[in-house]
C-alpha cells in the first residue's frame, strides 16, 4: 500500500511563536541576527517559512527587535508565504524570555497546541515541526527536539578570568544526553502557567515546565536544526541552503 492511499492527518489548531528580537552579540557586528540574510533572504523568513510549512501551523507570532516590529512587518509582507496561515508582529524585550512572554501575550484564543522557535534556527525541516506537534497532539504536555552529543561534556567550576584553567567537577554519561533545539512544543495552557508563575532565568521553555514538576519529553531532533549563534554556522547554513537548492533542482 503507498503512502497517498493512506488518509491525510487531520490538523491541530496550532500556533507559534518565534522569538527573533536578539541582537546576536556572538555573530558579531551588524544587522540584528534575524534580520541577517541566508541565500539573500533574511534568517527570519526562512525560520517563519519552516513553521509556516507545517498544515497544523495557522498562526505565526514574530517577536521582532523592540525598535524593528515595522521593518519585519514590511519583511513578511515583501516574502512569499503561505495563505492559510496567519502572522503577526509584536516588538520584543531585554531577554528571550520576555521575547517570548510578549509574543504569549499576543496569542488569540483557538489554538491548542503552542510551538516556540528561535528565528536563529531558520533550516528546520518540517518534518521535525510536525514531529513535535504530533508528539504534544498524543498527550506530552512539552516536547522538544534534541540529538545525542558528539562532543564529552564536562561540568567545570568556572574560571574567575576568562580563559583560565577550569576544574573539572564531574563527567555525565554522554549516552544520557541530548542537546535540545527548536521548535520547543507545547499544551497551550501549560505554557502560559509556565511563564505566569516561573520567574527564575532560563535559556529554554522547557525548563519553565520542568519547574512546574511536568514531564517534558525529548523526540528526535534534526542536524539542520542547529542554531546561527557564530559565524562559523553562517558558513554551514549557506552550505545546507547550496545542498538544499541542488537536491530540490533550482
Ligand atoms: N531572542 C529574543 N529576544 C531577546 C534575546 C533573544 O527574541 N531579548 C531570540 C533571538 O532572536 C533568537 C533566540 O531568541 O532567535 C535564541 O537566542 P540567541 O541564539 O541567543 O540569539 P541572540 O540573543 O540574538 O544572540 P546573542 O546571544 O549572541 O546576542
Ligand atoms: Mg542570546
Amino acid at each position: 500500500m503507498s503512502d497517498d492511499s493512506l488518509p491525510a492527518p487531520v490538523p491541530v489548531r496550532t500556533a507559534a511563536v518565534i522569538p527573533a528580537a536578539g541582537r546576536g552579540v556572538r555573530l558579531g557586528p551588524g544587522a540584528p541576527k534575524a534580520l541577517r540574510t541566508l541565500g539573500g533572504t533574511p534568517m527570519l523568513i526562512h525560520a517563519v517559512r519552516a513553521l509556516a510549512a507545517s498544515r497544523s501551523v495557522s498562526l505565526v507570532v514574530v517577536v521582532a527587535p523592540p525598535d524593528g516590529a515595522a521593518e519585519v512587518k514590511s519583511l513578511l509582507d515583501a516574502h512569499a508565504l503561505p495563505d492559510r496561515t496567519d502572522f503577526v508582529v509584536v516588538p520584543g524585550g531585554e531577554t528571550r524570555q520576555e521575547s517570548v512572554k510578549l509574543g504569549l501575550d499576543a496569542l488569540p484564543p483557538g489554538h491548542d497546541i503552542v510551538l516556540v522557535h528561535d528565528a536563529a534556527r531558520p533550516l528546520v525541516p518540517v518534518d521535525t515541526v510536525d514531529a513535535v506537534i504530533e508528539a504534544v497532539r498524543e498527550g506530552a504536555p512539552a516536547v522538544v527536539p534534541g540529538l545525542p552529543l558528539a562532543d564529552t561534556v564536562k561540568e567545570v567550576e568556572p574560571a574567575a578570568v576568562p580563559g583560565g584553567p577550569e576544574p573539572v567537577v564531574a563527567t555525565p554519561e554522554r549516552a544520557r544526553l541530548r542537546a535540545v533545539q527548536t521548535p520547543q512544543g507545547f499544551d497551550r495552557a501549560t505554557l502560559l502557567r509556565a511563564h505566569e508563575t516561573v520567574t527564575d532565568e532560563v535559556t529554554d521553555d522547557a525548563g519553565m515546565v520542568e519547574r512546574l514538576g511536568l514531564t517534558v519529553v525529548v523526540v528526535p531532533g534534526h542536524e539542520e536544526a542547529f542554531k546561527v549563534t557564530r559565524p562559523l554556522d553562517l558558513v554551514l547554513a549557506e552550505a545546507v541552503l547550496a545542498r538544499r537548492r541542488l537536491n530540490d533542482g533550482y
